[in-house]
């Protein structure tokens, strides 16, 4: 019955062509704001000064004719009509990545509507019900579109914005380039996509090098973080400053300063600081990433200006963001599923044994090994996804409570992403979790459990993925039907 409805669906949608108009009522929000906004999206080779001079430009693939693409920015409740046009060589969606939009909205190609073709188009319109910090990205071949450039913030104010003297975005992008600053050709490789992902050699803020970031003594930031990069995990410390966090994937949090100082984002999280300028004018402080044993570097220097202090006392610690609009998971009465990832290699970055047993069956972790042919290197519950088109891994019932228990058998990170909804992350190896935050994508750690729980209160087939792109495309990927 449900397979027949979703396939009528779907052949309607094919049937239709590019063009299609969605009708897109959240019931949360709809009656939030009358506010709606008209975009138009264009994804297509360009230029861009990626490293800067004395480097010559970057060929990238941009939105509008930028990497990342232009800021998107709306009032919570409000609604957006985008047109989005493929001048790409190949075949390409738009994903609003933790927006809680309609299924029809979601940009999953084959599952949630047909590609949008070279030269296609398709209209994106959704109303979006929580304040936050957002992100918009292909989902179709998207370990290159994104490895090539195409991703951009999207921002969903709160109707009364916190007291802060900036809010900056900070879009973290992670590119492999040769010396002549043009874009590594090596996408897809299998040991790569069977390990860590396509980690890059060059960290961007904004789509570009930098060397600082210019602040001014005694200002209050805030600070929205987007970790954009295909593959590459990234652990902030603000060098004799202490950021707190107020949310992640764009979620209200308790005001904390994060374990060890330490802000760590797998890819496609998010993080929203208050950072406090305590430094004297002139200073610097460097801002380093310390995530890879060994491998630790600056991403940027915070570069204090010469004018004198905004403010002669510190500021109060932020309070809380209002609450967005989920509902709230009754875990008592919850419904609990296991999740089990396996797959890869056997041995993780860093880890002895190094490259032994490698892409050999033996050496695939799970006894997958003889199974997962064909580039198929990553499992969920043992199956390996070959595209997004598959049958549903678990249905769940409309306005139900779930726990998905989460094993990691493998020797990776991997950031586990679910579409549609935002859930809690309540336990990890067994241990209830200090804020039981919201979030739309955990990392887990190689071996590690995680226990999330959410409502499935938003109906349709919604993908569940790792967020390493190339573990996504090379099997990491499953359906969870809300019916
Ligand atoms: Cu940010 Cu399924 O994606
Ligand atoms: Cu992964």
């Amino acid at each position: 019955m449900a397979l027949d409805t979703r396939l009528s669906r779907r052949s309607l949608l094919l049937a239709s062509g590019g063009a299609i108009v969605g009708v897109a009522l959240w019931p949360g929000a709809g009656a939030a704001s009358s506010e709606s906004t008209e975009k138009r999206l264009v994804a297509a080779p360009g230029l861009a000064p990626i490293v800067g001079q004395p480097s010559p430009q970057t060929a990238v693939w941009c939105y509008n004719g930028e990497t990342p693409g232009p800021e998107i920015r709306l009032q919570q409740g409000s609604r957006l009509r985008l047109i989005a046009e493929n001048r790409l060589p190949q075949d390409t969606t738009i994903h609003w990545h933790g927006v809680r939009v309609p299924n029809a909205m979601d940009g999953a190609p084959q599952v949630t509507q047909p590609p949008i073709q070279p030269g296609g188009s398709f209209t994106y319109e959704f109303a979006v019900p929580d304040a936050g910090t957002y992100w918009y990205h292909p989902h179709a071949h998207s370990a290159e579109q994104v490895g090539r450039g195409l991703r951009g913030a999207f921002i969903v104010e709160e109707p009364q914005p916190l007291p802060v003297d900036r809010d900056v975005v900070w879009v973290l992008g992670d590119w492999r380039l040769e010396p002549d600053a043009s874009i590594a050709n090596d996408f897809h490789n299998p040991m790569e996509m069977s390990m860590s992902g396509r980690i890059g050699n060059t960290v961007t803020i904004n789509g570009r090098l930098q060397s600082k970031f210019s602040v001014r003594s005694g200002e209050r930031l805030r600070l929205r973080l987007i970790n954009a990069a295909p593959a590459r995990i990234f652990a902030l410390e603000f060098k004799g400053h202490r950021p707190i966090v107020i949310a992640y994937d764009g979620q209200p949090i308790e005001p904390h300063v994060p374990e060890g100082a330490r802000v760590v984002l797998g890819p496609a999280m998010r993080a929203d600081l208050i950072v406090d300028m305590p430094g004297d004018s002139g200073s610097t402080a460097p801002v380093m990433d310390t995530f890879y044993e060994g491998l630790s570097f600056k991403l940027v220097e915070l570069s204090y200006t010469d004018d004198r202090p905004l403010r002669a006392q510190p500021l109060r610690p932020p309070t809380k963001l209002p609450a967005n609009t989920m509902p709230e998971p009754d875990v008592a009465r919850a419904q609990r599923h296991d999740v089990t990832l396996t797959g890869g290699m056997m041995s993780g970055m860093g880890m002895s044994g190094g490259m032994g047993g490698m892409m050999g069956g033996s050496g695939m972790s799970g006894g997958m090994g003889g199974m997962m042919g064909n580039g198929a290197m990553w499992a969920i519950n043992g199956i390996a996804a070959r595209g997004h088109d598959m049958k549903p891994m678990l249905i769940l019932a409309r306005g139900k409570t779930y726990i998905l228990a989460i094993n990691n058998q493998t020797a990776w990170y991997h950031p586990i992403h679910l579409h549609g909804h935002s859930f809690r992350v309540i336990t990890r190896n067994g241990v209830a979790t200090r804020y039981q935050e919201w979030r739309d994508t955990v990392l887990i750690a190689p071996r590690e459990r995680a226990e999330i729980a959410f409502v499935a209160d938003n109906p349709g087939d919604w993908m569940f993925h790792c967020h390493i792109l190339e573990h996504q495309e090379a099997g990491m990927m499953s359906i969870i039907r809300v019916a």
